[in-house]
């Protein structure tokens, strides 16, 4: 697959330089952490009252759409919060083995941040049941009929679990968080409030129409921004321009193929494929996932929560929708509405 600059989710093969640069442009405190502000009104509530009782704050489940700051966010309660900070995904804990040894060598207070927890295999997720409840493992010592089972205790630590989609996990692991939270897609203020700082960090010197320009196709996404800024400053040096404008800004996402609203060229592919293929939907999403010859996942998580925040899609019981919004942003016309 071509690497679109609006795909939210990190780059496949990390660029090592550009990971740096970007990893410098991470907030670690809700200061500095832009929006989001009834997620971090709750949570410093939380974290307020864990510090009264002595006690580690209850496990924490961020959920929402790739790029819109949950690893970002686990940082950020753990600077907050003072605790050390481990970091894993699902995918990377195979067996329940792996996961008894992360947790039996966390200290006191830590926090173990889980990255994409619903991808954890189900013999790992029984583990963790205990683990988050009582802290407590239960090992099985032996094999066979002469096989015993003992209880560890495990210090007193907090999960911080992210996840694309709070669907995707099953109801027993989601109600053993305390606290569950949506991250939402950010407004364009706050987007230019975020872009202007990475400008600063990065020392790029852009004026406000510029930022707003990046901010109105950002997708409201802020790691989808981040990557814009720094394309736009290479266009810039390339021009060899010091101050970027709005006009090198439109030019350099132009030339990405970006239009005014941040979609991309697969984007249009997708609202154009439900509108002249199946008269504008409802279409099936496996129906989809075959057309774009993409993972229905990938559709889920990626394309539809921006094209829904913006009213091109809808979701319907029967599938998905272009709406005539999306008609009108391809100028295309919709077909008259039966009654
Ligand atoms: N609230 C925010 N304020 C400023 N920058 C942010 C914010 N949230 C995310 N970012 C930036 O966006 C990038 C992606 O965030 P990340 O936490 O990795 O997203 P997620 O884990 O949800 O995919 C980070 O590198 C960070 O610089
Ligand atoms: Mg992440």
């Amino acid at each position: 697959m071509i690497e679109r600059i609006v795909n939210p989710e990190p780059a496949s093969e990390p660029d090592i330089v550009e990971e740096q640069t970007l990893e410098t442009l991470r907030p670690r405190s809700f200061d500095t952490y832009t929006g989001q502000e009834l997620l971090k009104q709750n949570l410093k509530l939380a974290i307020e009252a864990a510090k009264h009782r002595e006690e580690p704050v209850d496990h924490v489940l961020l959920y929402g759409p790739p790029g819109l700051g949950k690893t970002t966010m686990a940082g950020v309660i753990a600077a907050e919060v003072g605790a050390n900070i481990r970091i894993t995904s699902g995918p990377a804990i195979e067996r329940a083995g792996d996961l008894a040894s992360l947790l039996t060598n966390l200290g006191d207070g830590d926090i173990l941040f889980i990255d994409e927890i619903h991808r954890l295999p189900k013999t790992v997720e029984e583990v963790l049941y205990p683990a988050m409840e009582d802290f407590v493992l239960d090992v099985m010592l032996g094999k066979g009929p002469s096989a015993k089972s003992i209880r560890l205790d495990l210090p007193k630590f907090t999960i911080i679990g992210a996840t694309t989609r709070a669907g995707a996990l099953g109801a027993p692991l989601r109600d053993r968080f305390g606290h569950v939270h949506r991250l939402e897609f950010y407004t364009p203020d706050e987007m230019i409030t975020i872009i202007e700082r990475s400008a600063g960090i990065l020392d790029i010197a852009i004026d406000r129409d510029a930022a707003t320009e990046i901010a109105t196709r950002s997708r409201l996404t802020p790691r989808i921004a981040n990557r814009m800024l720094k394309r736009v400053r290479d266009y810039a040096t390339v021009k060899q321009v010091d101050g970027i404008t709005r006009k090198e800004a439109r030019e350099a996402l132009h030339l990405l193929e970006v239009d005014e609203l941040g979609l991309d060229s697969s984007d249009r592919r997708l609202l154009t494929m439900i509108i002249e293929h199946y008269n504008g939907g409802p279409v099936g999403l496996t129906t989809m996932a075959a057309a774009l010859a993409e993972e229905t996942s990938t559709i889920e998580d990626v394309y539809e929560p921006f094209l829904m925040q913006i009213g091109m899609l809808e979701r319907t019981s029967r599938g998905r929708r272009a709406t005539s919004k999306a008609y009108a942003h391809l100028g295309l016309t919709p077909p008259e509405i039966k009654s």
